[in-house]
């Protein structure tokens, strides 16, 4: 039964696991941030540090794996044209450029005014309510185009 399992079945497993360990965290953010942010009001900007660190040194090295992976799968078994893998590979493009582009400079961007706003010792500022929503929204549409990509992988609508 060992035998029968190929390298096609390691990679894919690899690409499972990669998913998880980049995409897992992020939808335990909205719960670690409300704890973080009910617990200390003044350590926001760690809480940011935190996603940066995340981002970059986890996130963004796990879904170069699922990339590599999933070119590998594809190439191997199926097509790049099959239309549930070219619309995935989109996605994770589009994952990547949200992640470098908007995600991690907001979040650069939210350590450095929660840190001013604590140095003032108020309330948080409008600049940093304001880059807070941008980053939950552009976050919603990460996590959505997620759920999309899970369940192509998982239909393969057309395959
Ligand atoms: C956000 C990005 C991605 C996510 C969340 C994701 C998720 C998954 C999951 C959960 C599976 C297992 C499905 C199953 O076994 O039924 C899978 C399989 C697969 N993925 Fe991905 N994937 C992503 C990106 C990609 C990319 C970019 C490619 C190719 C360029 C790719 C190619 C494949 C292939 C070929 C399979 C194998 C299907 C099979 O043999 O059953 N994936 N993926």
């Amino acid at each position: 039964m060992l035998l029968a399992v190929g390298l096609y079945d390691v990679v894919l497993t690899i690409h499972i696991l990669a998913v998880v360990v980049a995409f897992g965290v992020v939808f335990a953010y909205p719960l670690l941030d409300a704890q973080i942010r009910r617990a200390g009001p003044g350590d926001v900007a760690a809480l940011h540090r935190l996603h940066l660190a995340l981002a970059s040194r986890l996130i963004t090295p796990a879904m170069v794996v699922v990339l590599l992976a999933g070119l590998y799968l594809a190439l191997d078994r199926w097509s790049l044209g099959d239309g549930w893998i070219s619309a995935t590979f989109a996605i994770l493009i589009v994952l990547f450029g949200l992640v470098g582009a908007v995600l991690t400079p907001t979040d650069r961007r939210l350590a450095e005014l929660a840190e001013r706003d604590a140095a003032a010792g108020g309330a948080p500022s409008e600049d940093y309510l304001r880059a807070s929503r941008k980053a939950a929204l552009f976050g919603s549409l990460a996590l959505g185009l997620v759920v999309v990509a899970v369940f192509l992988m998982a239909a393969k609508p057309g395959a």
